[in-house]
């Protein structure tokens, strides 16, 4: 499908020998600078996921898929392939999407002769970022029905808030969480988005970066804001993505979001996740199963902005002798939870809920 919503990961079809076959918005420089990457090989791709150039959790799929396939063309034996995945499996933890891509490209490529795969790869790699693109924008119709439910108030916007990045930026295309809200702007639909800075790597700057872009009313809080904002009747619901969803419905997302689900109890306002179906563990019992992502220290010690000539600089803002611990994403219950919002539809946080969207799951 001709699409010309903004991607952060696109195919070049460049005829050229060893000219690169995809390149991807490096979202380290973001919301300050762009700068288009090639992936020239699997270690560019291994390096892009890990170091967050691309993050997200259906983006980091897409872009695993592509890096096997990258992979692929420079050994596309048995054990190339195996080492491939294997080195693209163990970047990040937590996004489900990572080890559901992987292991999509391999139940389609293992049946090939190796001199067939890397051809093939590339196909399965490319359709999985079309049935991303097109599952976010029926998230996008699913959820709009949604927010179209919540009592308005007279002459004021629908006030959203959402946490971390969860759109366009985080997917192959339109997001999760975000998609949504760019469905409400296309309906007429009058909404304002309070987007939470998500410390210590700030994913609410490129939430807001992708919002501002879009032309969409929203405004930056501190994440420590978001209670007083939630339990003054500031806010008529909260949307997040998702980077795993276990099979009982508890939701692993970026650290943060289950502070607003448990304001959201409180106040009796909805709390809603959107995620597509690469999202859902079914293999997953409960949240507590969910492998948890610990990054550096760093991360939480050292503050990066730019500085007054405009270039990336990282300050010190804790001492490198203090103890910290920067785990990047918690698990909030099902109980929390309103509804999942997928590609289906939605349904409840729980594993009725989504084994009625996806039937399929139930059986043997
Ligand atoms: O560490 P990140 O930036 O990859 O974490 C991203 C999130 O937690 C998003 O909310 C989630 O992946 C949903 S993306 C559509």
């Amino acid at each position: 499908m001709h699409t010309t919503a903004p991607r952060p990961i696109r195919r070049l079809t460049d005829p050229a020998p060893h000219s690169p076959r995809v390149e991807i918005l490096d979202q380290t420089l973001l919301p300050h600078g762009q700068r288009w990457l090639p992936l020239q090989d699997l270690a560019a791709a291994a390096h892009a996921i890990r170091t967050m150039q691309v993050r997200g959790a259906p983006l980091i799929g897409a872009t695993a898929a592509y890096g096997l396939a990258l992979g692929l063309e420079a050994d596309a034996s048995d054990q190339g392939m195996a080492a491939a995945a294997a080195r693209l499996a163990a970047t990040r933890p937590t996004a489900v999407n990572l080890a559901w891509a992987l292991g999509r490209m391999l139940a389609c490529l293992a049946p090939l002769e190796p001199a067939a795969r890397p051809a093939a790869a590339w196909v399965e790699a490319d359709a999985i970022a079309e049935e991303d693109a097109a599952q976010n924008r029926a998230i996008g119709q699913h959820g709009l029905a949604l927010l179209r439910q919540l009592p308005r108030r007279p002459d004021a916007p629908l006030q959203l808030m959402t946490h971390c990045n969860a759109g366009w930026l985080a997917t192959v295309e339109q997001g999760t969480a975000l998609a949504p809200i760019y469905a409400a702007q296309t309906a007429g639909l009058d909404v304002h988005v309070w987007v939470s800075e998500t410390r210590p790597r700030n994913q609410g700057l490129l939430t807001a970066w992708e919002l501002a872009q879009a032309g969409i009313p929203h405004t930056l809080i501190a994440d420590n804001a978001a209670g007083q904002l939630i339990l003054t009747g500031q806010v008529d619901a909260v949307i997040t993505g998702a980077d795993r969803i276990a099979a009982n419905g508890d939701v692993a997302n970026k650290v943060g979001t289950l502070l607003k689900a448990l304001a959201c109890a409180h106040q009796g306002i909805p709390f809603y996740v959107a995620a597509p179906r690469s999202t859902l563990d079914f293999a997953c019992p409960a949240g507590a199963a969910i492998p948890i992502e610990a990054r550096e220290g760093d991360e939480l010690r050292l503050v990066t902005g730019i500085d007054a000539q405009g270039e990336t600089a990282r300050l010190r803002q804790i001492p490198a002798t203090e103890a910290v611990c920067n785990p990047a994403f918690d698990v909030t219950p099902a109980a929390l939870v309103t509804a999942l919002i997928t590609e289906r539809g939605h349904c409840p946080a729980s594993s009725a809920g989504l084994l009625d969207l996806y039937p399929e799951q139930g059986r043997g």
